[in-house]
């Protein structure tokens, strides 16, 4: 495995308190903005076949699956509310240049 940073978006196009797809390679991809600081998380949820990026940032950081409304911590991927009790994954970000870059394995 190794690690490569991968240019995802620009960051003018993560909205605030909002959510983005994109793909990374063979990776699906959320990606948050909290508070001015950019997020990367897997996209599917662990508990059925959804899309986060189609959910709901509720407080403290939290998504929201639009499906069974389980919730995960956007910053660690912890699940925080059944029906999710498997976290998800998280990428680290990193911002150069106004692109936001996401680093995945491969
Ligand atoms: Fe996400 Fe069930 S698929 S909570």
């Amino acid at each position: 495995m190794t690690e490569k940073w991968i240019e995802a978006a620009t960051s003018d196009e993560v909205p605030e308190q909002g959510t983005l797809q994109v793909q990374c390679a063979q990776n699906l991809i959320c990606l948050y903005r909290l508070d001015g600081q950019v997020y990367a998380t897997q996209d599917e949820c662990s508990h059925g076949s959804a899309s986060l990026s189609e959910g709901f940032i509720v407080e403290d950081g939290l998504i929201e699956c639009p499906l069974h409304q389980g919730s995960f911590d956007i910053r660690t991927g912890k699940a925080v509310s059944v029906p999710c009790k498997d976290d998800i994954r998280v990428y680290p970000v990193k911002i150069q240049d106004g692109k936001v870059h996401v680093c995945i394995e491969e």
